[in-house]
């Protein structure tokens, strides 16, 4: 209650700024399999985002494609399409990390196959009928969709201040990939939300499609950390398991458990706004000295002059 009362009500303006993708690459033949040193278990936890981001990202954009006939407002437009640069950008660049993955011999494909048909098959276009089925299965996914960008939010959030991450000497390429899509993130989070209140905003699907959202992400999450686990070429490498993840947040490697518990009832707050989380500021600083971001910045002035 104190949390609700403490919040600004609805959207901090100051919290805006126009959305652009920025073209970045990483080198990837220097990172070690196990990148942050030592740790194998939160290297994998974090490294399901390659496993479900590619696939997932994609969708986003396959559903907004489909949504901006029915966006009647100029500005919101200008961020769907923001948006969706910025996504397929994410989903391109986590993507390309899959065959180093493989080169270090864990080959991810066995469970990248589950996760394409999830997001292909089962969250596809189905085959409806132009009319009512057709819109409502569109306006759910769209809620889905601002249900997952609250959590990708959150982690945009928390790896930009992961500073243990740092301490433990992680590779720097890998934190700049996590903390460049992560700023993005952060700058981009009121999207997904101000599109759904636009075209439906129903308060009973808010909390459905957070439910469908959230259970599936925690399932997603511990099968591909085990799968990761269990592939690992290391012998060393061990089993995932609650505890593990449990531990790593209080350690400062992984979100904190509590901290994930706290973020649900203010995504069902009625009050909500996903200005009031995390920090334009900070993602914009962090951005404007990203290796990656940087490199993308000189060579998109290149190409202009
Ligand atoms: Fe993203
Ligand atoms: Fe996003």
């Amino acid at each position: 209650m104190s949390d609700k009362n403490a919040r600004p009500y609805g959207p901090v303006a100051s919290e805006r700024t126009p959305l652009k993708a920025r073209k970045v690459s990483f080198s990837w033949e220097d990172t070690p399999l196990h990148w942050i040193p030592g740790d194998p278990f939160a290297t994998h936890t974090i490294n399901v985002l390659h496993l479900l981001l590619p696939a997932g990202e994609r969708w986003f954009v396959h559903v907004y494609r489909q949504v901006l006939p029915h966006i009647r407002d100029e500005r919101l437009r200008e961020d769907v399409i923001g948006f969706i640069g910025q996504e397929a950008m994410h989903s391109q660049a986590h993507d390309e990390v899959l065959p180093h993955l493989r080169e270090l011999g864990l080959d991810p494909t066995p469970y990248t196959a589950q996760v394409d048909w999830l997001f292909e098959k089962l969250l596809g276009d189905r085959t409806l009928p132009p009319g009512r089925a057709r819109r409502w299965w569109l306006m759910e996914r769209v809620a889905i969709i601002a249900a997952i960008e609250h959590y990708t939010s959150f982690l945009g959030d928390w790896v930009l201040n992961a500073e243990e991450l740092d301490r433990r000497g992680a590779d720097p390429t890998m934190l700049d990939l996590l903390r460049w899509h992560g700023a993005e993130e952060v700058e981009h989070r009121s999207v997904a939300f101000d599109l759904f209140m636009h075209v439906d905003g129903g308060y009973r699907r808010r909390v459905r499609t957070w439910a469908t959202a959230f259970t599936a992400l925690v399932f997603l999450w511990q099968r591909g950390a085990r799968f990761f686990m269990d592939n690992d070429p290391t012998p060393a490498a061990g089993r995932a398991s609650f505890k593990d993840f449990y531990l790593g947040g209080q350690q400062g490697v992984l979100p904190s458990t509590g901290d994930l518990l706290k973020s649900v009832p203010r995504y069902l707050s009625r009050s909500y706004h996903p200005s009031q989380e995390a920090s334009t500021a900070q993602a914009i600083a962090y951005l404007a000295t990203s290796p990656a971001a940087t490199a993308a910045a000189t060579a998109t002035a290149e190409r202009n002059t």
